[in-house]
């Protein structure tokens, strides 16, 4: 959630140097490492709505990394809203801790 919570932050805060851009492109590296943990999980591989969005947030994540290369704010706002969805319909499908709230 930090390293996300960096990145949405974008839609309202542009960064305004090569530092802040550094480190939206650090946390998405981190949720692209976070992505490729989802999908080596054994328990859920034959998961599908698992997978699908374990995939969105390690494709969302990557491309936001991408984009923060490119100081290409749009970009980061358009992989930032596949990466919300990621998030959204993995909880929708399973179980969070009661009292859960996401953002
Ligand atoms: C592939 C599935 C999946 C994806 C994608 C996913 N989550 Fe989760 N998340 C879970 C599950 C399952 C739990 C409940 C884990 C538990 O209770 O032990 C959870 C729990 C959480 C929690 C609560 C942790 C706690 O200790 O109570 C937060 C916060 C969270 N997710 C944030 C996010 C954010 C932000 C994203 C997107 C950037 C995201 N998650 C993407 C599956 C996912």
């Amino acid at each position: 959630m930090p390293a996300s919570n960096i990145v949405f932050t974008v839609a309202n805060t542009e960064p305004r140097n090569a530092q802040d851009w550094q480190q939206v492109k650090r946390n998405a590296l981190n949720l692209v490492a976070s992505g490729e943990w989802l999908l080596s999980s054994p328990a859920n591989k034959d998961q599908r709505v698992w997978q699908q969005s374990a995939n969105t947030l390690l494709a969302a994540a990557t491309a936001v990394a991408k984009a923060a290369d490119a100081n290409d704010v749009e970009a980061v706002n358009n992989a930032g809203n596949d990466l919300y969805a990621s998030c959204e319909s993995c909880h929708a499908h399973y179980p969070t801790k009661p009292n859960f709230k996401s953002y």
